[in-house]
């Protein structure tokens, strides 16, 4: 069952029915101001760092499901009744509800007994606000006096004290009105230079700013009760719980629209001078004045909504492919793409599965997140390598994560998963490839953002490679650290207290358990070094790094091959995981997928083998699970990975994210018909049909899909912020359909599978149009490419001389 259609002229997917199986969000905002927004409405807006910044107020795990957000209340003067156009939270059954998410905007409306109501909410690109623009429109025949109301509940600024601080902030709120525009300045009296407002485009009949005035006693908010009384008494909140509603009373002629624009933003002022009058605790709005005018003006909003549209055509003009499946192209051109944008932009801080207090950016997460965006801002991939390689340690190692806002490793987290540096290598080689921009690797870096240890990037690089190479093992393979990619494989935390964190705790010395997904890990790292090093001409490192990469594939076949498919890891005690001998946990998909990709046996047939295993032992209908069989109880030496329920998580679900890895690998062995069809199986449109079962948004991928063991086997969670939105990017665009930057240009080398014909595709690479075309001439495996007519040796593009080049691919 479906709960709308794709809209891909618009780029949109369109929600017909408000009650999703799960809150269907979006995203509005892409540099300072974000705002999550969900298909009724719901959600939560912050500036920079969900944690640190805080804009409104959201409860997790609420009941009803999804409840607080940006709402808009209509009042029939003439017959008493409410509701909300954006169905939440008065749940009226009103007629042509539809949600239009699309790229950074959401279009909520509906039509209530004659009166049609449409919110376009969006974060401009140059103002850190959101903009709601409503439009009403009387479809009767008779006069309407409507009453309106603006609500949002104010959030104290830091996520986490608001929610527990209770002594404390339900005493500090502060408010200011003037006008039609509501300030939320809660500790602007003292350290915080920066507030929050809210503002109206039209003239006030009045408004609340103390959340218990608008609702009433013991009331929630599907009934306000200045909305059911029509009366507001223009409160003042001092503590309690602040909050931002306008109360507007129209009379809309039959056949008439009215356009009224709120919008919700966040400002900053010097701190000398915050206040006006200087000796009153009153918010200086002088540089916020014409910020709030601009945005009002129908046309500006109209102009600022036109140039978001207009910059998602540049980002996505980058590549655009046309292939026989609606189901790829829809991906490529659209939603993965986008999706890869959110993760650049949030990482894994918020969504509605990561609560925006827990995690920043995490090292790992964002480096593979680049993979996936660097096309579309490469700008912003250069910045984003070097404040990630600022956090690196001085011993090569890195903290996992880092705040946004302070760009600053986190303590609480700590260091020591030993995968880590490997990502800063594979992440700068991509941002490489792209740009061709080798000056970035002469970038002073600090480490641990300590002035006065800044040195070249490049050795920051060489320092990630030496970390891994400083801590290997009893068989010569990696030590695992805290964990490896996989952050519930602990096999040196062995916790028995309950609530204590997997991730930091370390009850072992850590000098045994062994990773076979770091060794992969390190030669596709010094590989990519190898390569670095031999186009600056430094032949003996490159040499040298080669020769590292190639010791370690030899360890992994002599240490970290099971006989019919590659194995995990070593444990504490030097026993292996995932590996036929072992009850539970026999075989994993991480090492089949990343030891292939890295090379490992792929000329012996080893690697061959192991996919093979993987497509009998781990397939499924709804993707390829994590490992098998899960483990059924929680084991000491394991770690988190065996707390979860089997089919969940770790444990055997289908971890979207490792997917990508075995198609990239399948296609590294010429296999593309099992590569597209892995593809897509866990392809979010493709699963559209299925709603009822995958429950999350079909436009987005999630981190999981239930396993197997679970029961309920198919169902998805957590979407929107995992890795798997890049990895499938690249799987798809670079690997099946093979258009892949490499250092010295552009490769096309697809592995095309058995029922195409061929396909078309657009890539701006390097300020040249690339104009792709390949075709089937027969049944082989055979590549020919010829460039504007001339044909050329291999698949890599010599650089062009123009800024367009046609190029034509034969394959049979
Ligand atoms: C999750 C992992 C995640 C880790 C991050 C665990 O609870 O299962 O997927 O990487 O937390 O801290
Ligand atoms: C999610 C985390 O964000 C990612 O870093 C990790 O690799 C996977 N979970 C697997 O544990």
């Amino acid at each position: 069952m479906r709960y709308g259609y794709f809209d891909d002229a618009n780029r949109e997917y369109v929600i017909t029915r408000p009650d999703t199986p799960l809150p269907w969000i979006n995203y509005l905002g892409m540099q300072d101001y974000f705002s999550l927004i969900s298909n009724t409405a719901g959600g939560y807006a912050f500036y920079q760092d969900a944690r640190l910044r805080r804009i409104t107020r959201y409860r997790y795990n609420n009941v009803p499901l999804d409840m607080g957000g940006r709402y808009i209340y209509l009042r029939d003067s003439a017959s008493g009744e409410f509701w909300s156009p954006t169905w939440m939270p008065t749940r009226h059954n009103a007629e042509d509800y539809s949600c239009r998410h699309g790229l950074g905007y959401s279009l909520i409306g509906s039509t209530y007994r004659g009166i049609r109501a449409d919110v376009r909410y969006f974060v401009p690109l140059d103002a850190p606000l959101e903009i709601w623009d409503l439009t009403l429109e009387n479809l009767s025949r008779t006069p309407r006096r409507l009453s309106l109301f603006s609500s949002v509940e104010f959030c104290l600024w830091e996520a986490l004290d608001d929610a527990t601080n209770f002594q404390r902030n339900l005493n500090i709120g502060e408010v200011e009105v003037e006008g039609s525009v509501i300030y939320h300045k809660t500790e602007y009296r003292e350290r915080r230079n920066h507030f929050a407002y809210f503002a109206c485009s039209e003239p006030l009949e009045g408004f609340e700013t103390q959340r218990d005035a608008f609702l009433g006693p013991y009331r929630g908010w599907e009934n306000p009760q200045a909305v059911e009384s029509d009366q507001t008494t223009h409160s003042l909140s001092v503590g309690w719980y602040p909050v931002g509603v306008h109360h507007l009373r129209l009379t809309l002629a039959p056949k008439t629209k009215q356009r009224v624009i709120f919008l919700l933003g966040y400002h900053e002022n010097l701190p000398d001078w915050k206040f006006s009058p200087h000796d009153t605790m009153n918010v200086n709005k002088r540089t916020l004045v014409p910020i709030i005018q601009k945005y009002l003006d129908h046309q500006e909003v109209d102009q600022a909504f036109e140039a978001l549209r207009s910059s998602w055509d540049e980002r996505l003009g980058v590549l655009q492919v046309q292939t026989p499946v609606e189901h790829v192209d829809r991906m490529v051109n659209i939603w993965n793409a986008y999706q890869c944008m959110v993760t650049f932009n949030l990482s894994r801080s918020a969504s509605y599965f990561e609560s925006g207090i827990g995690r920043g950016m995490g090292f790992r997460d964002s480096n593979q997140d680049l993979l996936g965006f660097v096309q579309m801002v490469p700008d912003r991939a250069r910045q984003r390598i070097l404040d990630l390689a600022a956090t690196q340690l001085e011993n090569g190692g890195a903290y996992h994560q880092y705040q946004p806002l302070t760009k600053r490793g986190n303590d609480a987290v700590g260091g020591n998963f030993n995968d880590d540096p490997a990502w800063l290598v594979l992440s700068t080689a991509a941002y490489l490839k792209e740009t061709g921009d080798w000056g970035i690797l002469e970038e002073a870096v600090p480490f641990e953002n300590q002035s006065g240890t800044e040195s070249p990037l490049l050795e920051h690089l060489q320092r990630c490679i030496q970390y891994t190479l400083d801590r290997i093992g009893p068989h010569r393979l990696p030590l695992i650290g805290r964990a490896d990619w996989n952050d519930c494989l602990n096999l040196n935390t062995f916790s028995d207290q309950p609530g204590e964190s997997f991730q930091t705790t370390t009850n072992r010395d850590g000098n045994v358990a062994e990773s076979v997904v770091i060794a992969a890990l390190f030669i596709m790292a010094a590989k990519e070094l190898a390569q670095i090093m031999s186009h600056l001409g430094r032949v003996e490192e490159s040499d040298q790094l080669q020769g590292r990469a190639e010791d370690m594939a030899e360890t992994i076949k002599r240490y970290g091959w099971d006989g019919e498919w590659f194995l995990r890891a070593y444990d504490h005690f030097g026993r292996l995981i995932g590996s036929k001998r072992n009850k539970e946990g026999q075989i994993f998909i991480e090492p089949q997928g990343l030891c292939t990709m890295a090379g490992v046996g792929v000329k012996e047939g080893a690697a061959k083998k192991a996919l093979k295993a993987v497509n009998r032992h781990l397939a499924t209908d709804h993707g390829i699970l994590l490992l098998q069989p899960a483990y059924s109880q929680y084991y000491l030496h394991l770690g988190e990975i065996s707390s979860y329920p089997p089919g969940y998580k770790e444990n055997a679900s289908i971890f979207c994210h490792t997917n990508p890895w075995v198609m990239i690998a399948e296609a590294i062995l010429g296999n593309g018909d099992q590569a597209l069809d892995y593809y897509l199986r866990i392809n979010p449109s493709e699963r559209e049909a299925i709603s009822d079962l995958h429950r999350c948004e079909p436009y987005v991928y999630a981190q999981t899909i239930a396993g197997i063991d679970g029961p309920s086997f198919g169902e998805a969670k957590n979407s929107w912020l995992t890795g798997t939105a890049a990895w499938n990017f690249v799987g798809i665009t670079q690997w099946i359909l093979g258009i892949r930057p490499d250092y010295e240009g552009l490769r096309v080398e697809p592995v095309l599978p058995s029922g195409w014909d061929g396909f078309t595709a657009k890539r701006k690479f390097r300020g040249v149009n690339y104009q792709i075309d390949v075709r089937r001439k027969g049944r082989g495996k055979k590549i020919a490419l010829t460039v504007d007519g001339q044909p050329i040796e291999g698949t890599l593009i010599p650089s062009p001389s123009g800024d367009k080049v046609t190029v034509k691919v034969t394959i049979g």
